[in-house]
């Protein structure tokens, strides 16, 4: 395992003085954050008492207490002679992230999936017209309808990744290819790296297989910091695999630009360590497009028993043409979806023929239909960001390059708190600590700009009561905005 150093820690911990007494508690809580934030990594061992004491210029019976604090909290463990090592405290988990209904009258800023456009009927009426050739035999492609496969592997090879069919699996959303590549990486008990914050469906399908998820912080405002503690974290922690999302991280919308891939990919590999790389997102980008997927970087695939593996990208139609669709796909090497396969059958034998069918007449037209999409999620996005910055100015409001969330900063921890209110007032929301694990974020929360702009405004009026209410501050004035006025898509 890695250690941190007790200058490193001591900088990180920061001053103490504008902390309550007493100062072995404050020091506690900060590193209790610290580690909730995957800033110090799971498992890294802590400097002796004695150094830390130094660096912070405390006493050495403040450390020895922190220490013991932590400890007692279960947010560090002592070895004996090997010294003191960040760990999570058990739970709290959270269940499944199950939608709520769609069409239950409340306003839901909880799912960032947009409507589906008009191209979407149009492709299923196209796909009936081709049923009939597929009639006369089973039905069954368990890796996916040929047709599609192809389709799927030609926008790769666009896209700067020379792809054949062979390479693509077909899956029921983006959703079942992760959990198809994390049943072919993970075991009970093996690590997964993965950004904090991150998806949290996956975090969830992780944790199904028994593995335990390695956190690293990202701040979408320091990209580099997260590669320099991701390199540390891969090589000291040797997980079974990662889980990552370099394309308008869902929740963050931080991208990677080319060299941090060339340095991530080259990680990656030095660890032998494969990647599940979920490009959702990859092509909403609304002020630059992203750069070629991960897989394009770097060559020569790290082995996972007799198998060579490297990356598996994860894509999905789910938010450039609609999520009711179900269609996806991993792409990894030919013999890797062969194994892929294996695994996605044990739970699903085939996808369905119309829906793949219609998945092929929309990768036809998708480019056109992504212009249109992203010019509306341009306005969309404007339209909450703005509205957000003028009625709650104390939140932080980053304005991300692409994907279809804002990942705004509260003034205080009151993310749940905030939730609860709006969910009394007609508006569901996801809570910052939903995307982690569960003991940081409650000053984040995660606002999809994916509704029309009267929807969106309307929601930011129930917003502002829900945070007063959460805050106990007087209730502001002006039209609070009542979801069920509007339509709900
Ligand atoms: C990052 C990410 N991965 C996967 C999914 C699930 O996609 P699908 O509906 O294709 O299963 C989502 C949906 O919100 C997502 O944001």
């Amino acid at each position: 395992m890695d250690s941190t150093s007790a200058r490193g820690l001591a900088a990180l911990v920061g001053d103490l003085g504008t902390e309550r007494p007493p100062r072995y508690a404050a020091l506690a809580g900060r590193i209790r954050r610290l580690v909730a934030e995957g800033r110090v990594p799971l498992g890294t061992r802590l400097p002796a008492e004695r150094e830390l004491a130094q660096a912070l210029a405390v006493s050495r019976a403040t450390v020895t207490a922190a220490y013991t604090r932590l400890r007692e909290d279960g947010w560090a463990t002592a070895r004996q002679g090997a010294g003191t090592f960040a760990v999570l405290p058990r739970g709290p988990h959270h269940g499944a992230w199950v939608p709520g209904p769609a069409d239950d009258g409340s306003i839901d800023l909880a799912h960032a999936a947009p409507a589906a456009p008009a191209s979407v009927p149009a492709a299923l009426a196209t796909a009936l017209e081709e049923l009939p050739r597929f009639l006369g035999a089973h039905g069954y492609h368990p890796a996916g309808l040929p047709d599609l496969r192809a389709r799927v592997a030609d926008r790769y090879t666009a896209r700067g990744l020379p792809t054949t069919p062979e390479q693509v699996l077909v899956t029921g959303g983006a959703l079942h290819g992760v959990s198809t590549a994390f049943g072919l990486l993970l075991r009970r008990g093996t690590r997964l790296l993965v950004e904090q914050p991150s998806y949290p469906n996956a975090l969830q399908a992780a944790r199904a297989s028994g593995a335990r998820v390695l956190p690293v912080a990202l701040d979408p405002d320091d990209p580099a910091a997260w590669l320099d503690a991701t390199e540390r974290a891969l090589a000291a922690a040797r997980p079974a695999a990662a889980y990552l999302m370099p394309d308008f991280q869902n929740p963050t919308g931080a991208l990677l630009d080319v060299a941090g891939r060339e340095r991530l990919a080259a990680a990656l590999r030095r660890a032998g360590v494969p990647a599940v790389v979920d490009e959702t997102l990859a092509e909403l980008g609304l002020d630059t497009a992203a750069p070629p997927p991960l897989a394009a970087f770097g060559n020569g695939a790290p082995s996972v028993g007799t198998l060579s593996v490297g990356v598996l990208s994860v894509g999905t139609l789910s938010k450039v043409a609609w999520g009711g669709l179900r269609v996806g796909w991993v792409r990894a090497e030919a013999d890797v979806v062969r194994r892929l396969t294996a695994v996605a059958v044990q739970t699903s034998l085939s996808g369905p023929v119309v829906e793949q069918l219609a998945a092929c007449a929309l990768l036809d037209g998708l480019d056109a239909s992504l212009a249109e999409l992203r010019a509306g999620l341009r306005e969309r996005r404007a339209v909450l960001t703005a509205e957000l910055r003028r009625r709650l100015p104390g939140w932080l409001v980053p304005e991300p390059p692409g994907g279809l969330v804002l990942w705004c900063g509260l003034p205080t921890p009151r993310s749940r708190a905030v939730v609860a209110a709006a969910e009394r007032l007609g508006l569901r929301l996801a809570a910052g600590p939903l995307f982690g694990t569960g003991h940081a974020l409650d000053d984040r929360l995660r606002l999809p700009y994916t509704q029309p702009p009267d929807v969106l405004r309307r929601a930011v009026g129930l917003l502002v009561r829900a945070d007063a209410e959460a805050t106990g501050a007087a209730v502001p004035d002006g039209p609070a905005g009542d979801p069920r006025a509007v339509s709900v898509v």
